[in-house]
């Protein structure tokens, strides 16, 4: 199973998703990554704060590097989720197919189905965003284990 999380920069939100799941399922054969649907960090490090947040929880994604979502992702990857519903729309705005739009989900509908509620964007806040980001993503890593894994 080829999981891909996806958010605007891919230096915040995603990066994080993806270091989180990544130990969250190890020994299943879930593959995970991280893409932003924006140009604007391509190549870059997550952001220092989210490096920081995971590392307390002993997770490192210092190494990770900011890449753009294209529509080649739908054919790597099963499911794709967005943080947001901004990242919702772009996504689906991109896909090329119904069977493309099936892959995509909100990510914390796997935790509150049906509500569609968002990972809020830390960039532009404090630490303490950071840290509720983290404790929304390991939730939903751990559902989509029991789902997926
Ligand atoms: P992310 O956070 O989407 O969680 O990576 C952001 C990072 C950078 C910007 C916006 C959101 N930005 O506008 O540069």
């Amino acid at each position: 199973m080829r999981i891909l999380m996806v958010c605007l920069g891919n230096i915040c939100r995603s990066p994080m998703a993806e270091g989180i799941l990544r130990a969250r399922a190890e020994g299943t054969d879930i593959v995970v990554d991280s893409a932003g649907t924006s140009n604007y960090h391509i190549d870059e490090n997550p952001d220092p704060r989210a490096v920081m947040t995971v590392r307390k929880h002993n997770l490192d994604i210092s190494k990770l590097r900011g890449r753009q979502f294209s529509s080649q992702d739908f054919d790597d990857f099963d499911l794709i989720f967005a943080m947001d519903k901004s990242n919702l729309r772009h996504l689906l705005q991109l896909a090329r197919n119904e069977e493309d739009r099936r892959k995509v989900h909100l990510i914390r509908n796997y935790t509150d189905p049906g509500m569609d509620l968002e990972v809020p964007d830390p960039y532009y806040g404090g630490e303490h965003g950071f840290e509720q980001v983290y404790q929304m993503l390991d939730a939903a890593a751990i559902e989509i284990v029991k789902r997926h894994g």
